[in-house]
């Protein structure tokens, strides 16, 4: 679902501030530096920044990287990260698997997020779903030990595929606890989207995956 927000004015210092070159062939040297800093944190499809610039003001030493295609979401993002001062956040105007392509493993990668990327419910869209192999491989490229991918959705089919999605990817990926899925995740941020799910009732599921060649003792 492309974004249907019209864009914002913002002063083109502040995008050239907080939004990274990517590269066309080989990532840019903005972004190969930042992604080089201490406890880098990812979220693919990041949309206005909500849930990322909370967790930049709530751990001001690790490094945060947001990427949506979409500029006026991403034009929002810069404009609240700007708003809360932050010096730890920067932004890809770029699709995840572009991106993803580019970026190498860091020896810094915490975490990815990807949290409630579109579940487009018509079968003939779901080709566009975000949760796919090839993205799961290109992510996997880049995870440490260390690093857990968190795929967060409200959508109840969208669930049943990042599942089936996962399962099929078992021998680059595994769960973190006993099952892909965990119910709760403390102080998990909200944003629009997770509201909006919660005031139609939906339920969270939150899968959450380490690299499968990983000993099971990093829990
Ligand atoms: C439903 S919104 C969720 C935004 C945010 N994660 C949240 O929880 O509020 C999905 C976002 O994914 C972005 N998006 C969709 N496909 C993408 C892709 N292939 N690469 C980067 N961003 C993508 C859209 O532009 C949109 O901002």
């Amino acid at each position: 679902m492309r974004s249907r927000l019209r864009t914002i004015k913002l002063p083109p210092e502040l995008w050239g501030r907080y939004v990274l070159p990517l590269g066309e062939e080989k990532m840019s040297d903005e972004l190969s530096s930042y992604i080089g800093e201490k406890g880098l944190v990812i979220e693919c499809c990041c949309g206005k920044g909500e849930f990322l610039v909370e967790e930049a003001l709530k751990y001001p030493d690790k490094h945060f990287l947001g990427i949506d295609y979409a500029y006026p979401v991403v034009q929002r993002a810069v404009k609240r990260a700007h708003q809360h001062g932050l010096d730890n956040i920067r932004f890809l105007h770029a699709t995840m698997e572009k991106a993803f392509s580019l970026i190498p493993r860091t020896g810094q990668l915490e975490r990815i997020y990807i949290n409630f990327s579109d579940p487009w419910p018509k079968k003939r869209h779901w080709k566009r779903r975000v949760v796919q192999q090839e993205t799961l491989r290109l992510i996997h490229n880049v995870m440490e030990e260390e690093t857990v991918l968190y795929i967060v959705t409200d959508h109840p089919g969208y669930k049943e595929w990042i599942r089936d999605q996962l399962d099929q990817a078992s021998s680059l990926l595994r769960p973190v606890e006993e099952e892909w899925a965990v119910e709760n995740l403390d102080e998990f941020h909200e944003s629009d989207y997770m509201m909006k799910g919660l005031a139609r009732g939906y339920t969270i599921t939150f899968f959450l995956a380490r690299r499968a060649d990983t000993p099971r003792r990093n829990n």
